[in-house]
């Protein structure tokens, strides 16, 4: 009968829509879930303010550019952020003989600072600068590595100092 079919079509449509909002529901908390896991593992850097002194914004800048700033005639500082999953900057040129001094923070979460080949080795701290000097005699390429696991491609966390004659 005409009034038979017409319940049937009605009943088919609500029986779509609610399909479609029980998708919708689990798409929402599947991807809620994803999100939550990932955060908490550290696996999506968090990004915002990583490093705030308002007594020294020269200093905040300064991380903000990834800066090598010469500080005498025969020094540099060199002001270095690590995030999942580079470091910035991550080329650094230096002269050899140079009297470097590191400043090192973190954008998310520990990575490890480490200078292959050299004695260089410090934790990068969000919200916490950490400092070391360092003079490289030889000229050359050396990696920064990062030796603290921060996640899906830590092992890629790779920088470049190039030290020119
Ligand atoms: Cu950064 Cu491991």
């Amino acid at each position: 009968t005409p009034f038979e079919a017409a319940f049937h079509a009605s009943a088919e449509r609500h029986e779509r829509v609610w399909t479609f909002c029980v998708i919708v529901m689990l798409a929402l908390l599947t991807i809620g879930t994803m999100f939550y896991v990932v955060r908490d593992y550290g696996l999506v850097s968090a990004t915002g303010a990583f490093y705030t002194d308002p007594a020294d914004p020269a200093r905040e800048a300064a991380f903000a550019d990834g800066k090598i700033v010469r500080t005498g005639p025969n020094a540099y500082a060199v002001y270095v952020v690590g995030r999942a999953w580079h470091w910035s900057p991550d080329v650094i040129r230096v002269p050899a003989g140079a009297e470097i001094t590191f400043y090192v923070t973190s954008a998310d979460v520990l990575h490890g600072f480490e200078i292959q080949g050299t004695a260089v080795n410090l934790t990068a701290v969000p919200g916490v600068v950490g400092s070391v000097k360092y003079t490289f005699r030889r000229p050359g390429v050396y990696h920064i590595i990062c030796n603290e696991y921060c996640g899906m491609l830590h092992h890629a966390m790779v920088a470049r100092i190039v030290v020119t004659p």
